[in-house]
């Protein structure tokens, strides 16, 4: 089997390459009229469950722009949920966990699931997904980091400072690192059976790294994510993507993964700085830049390339697309690069 456009896979690599690959985080979404009118029939967790609903709503970004890579329609908390612990999605709220764990029997409860039969249909979407993609682009598995699981699993919902998953964590380590553990065992063997299935790259999420100091996010997520890289790093290339989290970017490049997200807080110039230059990077348009004027877009996106070098780079945002970004904004953005000479 071997991808038609593989300018993704061999950015990943390091290869050189005429213009970086680019693909935005959470294409798939509710910035697509195309997947509102799904959303409107089908609740979030059918949507994740139902093989044709995934793979139809992972395509419908690359039928509208073409992207390098396609990332595969379902979310982070399927984890949780598999390892029995209750997730609800609200509409206009987001997540909803209604037993939080808060306790050391509340980790013990907490299970380490077979993920072969409890995540199946995600298998079943990417089987379904490759049908669809016909190795015309890669497909990208991912899950969120340890970490960031654990602050929905204690916090209970979103948060702007996840003060109660911090705070488990600093009062109750000996759990907490339990916690880190199970989620770590079973991101591990999901991610596995994930590239089974067919994905050709994945990407952890760490969105929350960057609500601990640089010591607390050795000790409460890097090392984590580090295990997940080595674990998988002879399946498929990892890519690590930690938001606020640029005073970890040497130890990053020090591991096993192929590629480092960088959001839009660090410029191109220190991130290449901090990681010594030849590791794949990622990123790091700032999302709600995608306002600004299609034509100032597309200049902004020509210096960001320059900024960051066409090689051992791959074109992103530096967190998900938002939901109120216009069409032809989204469309500028990867047209730019492909314009890029
Ligand atoms: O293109 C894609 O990336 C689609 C697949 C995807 C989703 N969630 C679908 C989704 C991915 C990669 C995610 C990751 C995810 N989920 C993260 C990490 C990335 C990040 O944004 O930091 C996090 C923190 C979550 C948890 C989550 N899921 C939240 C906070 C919410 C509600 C807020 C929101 O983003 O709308 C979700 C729901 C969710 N996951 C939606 C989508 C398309 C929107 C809800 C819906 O469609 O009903």
């Amino acid at each position: 089997m071997s991808i038609k456009n593989d300018l993704f896979l061999r950015a990943l690599k390091g290869e050189t390459v005429d213009r970086p690959p680019v693909w935005m985080m959470r294409q798939a979404g509710r910035y697509l009229p195309e997947f509102i009118a799904i959303r409107e029939k089908y609740d979030f967790f059918t949507r994740c469950r139902t093989p044709e609903l995934a793979s139809e709503i992972t395509v419908q970004p690359i039928r509208r722009y073409g992207m390098d890579a396609a990332i595969l329609f379902s979310d982070i908390l399927v984890i949780p949920q598999a390892m029995n612990i209750e997730v609800e999605m609200k509409p206009n709220f987001g997540p909803y966990l209604p037993n939080p764990v808060r306790s050391q029997k509340d980790v013990g409860n907490v299970i380490v699931p077979d993920v072969t039969v409890e995540l199946d249909y995600v298998y079943q979407a990417i089987r379904a997904t490759k049908a669809l993609l016909n190795d015309e682009i890669p497909l990208i598995g991912f899950a969120g980091s340890p970490w960031t699981i654990l602050c929905y699993c204690v916090q209970g919902q979103g948060s702007k400072n996840f003060d109660k998953a911090k705070e488990f964590c600093f009062t109750n380590p000996i759990a907490a690192h339990q916690l880190l553990q199970k989620i770590t065992d079973t991101t591990i063997a999901y991610l596995k059976e994930k590239v089974k299935a067919g994905v050709n790259a994945v990407q952890i999420f760490d969105s929350w790294g960057g609500m601990l100091s640089p010591t607390d996010y050795q000790e409460f997520s890097w090392q984590y994510i580090n295990q997940i890289i080595e674990a998988l790093k002879d399946d498929a290339p990892v890519i690590a993507f930690g938001k606020g989290c640029w005073f970890a970017l040497g130890d990053m490049a020090k591991s096993n993964a192929s590629a480092l997200g960088v959001d839009w807080t660090c410029s191109a110039r220190n991130a290449r700085y901090l990681t010594g230059g030849n590791i794949t990077l990622q990123g790091n348009f700032d999302p709600s830049r995608l306002l600004s004027p299609p034509a100032e877009i597309k200049k902004m996106v020509h210096q960001m390339i320059n900024d960051f070098g066409k090689d051992k780079y791959i074109v992103n945002l530096g967190h998900g697309i938002l939901p109120n970004i216009p069409l032809d904004h989204a469309k500028a953005f990867i047209d730019a690069v492909k314009e890029y000479k």
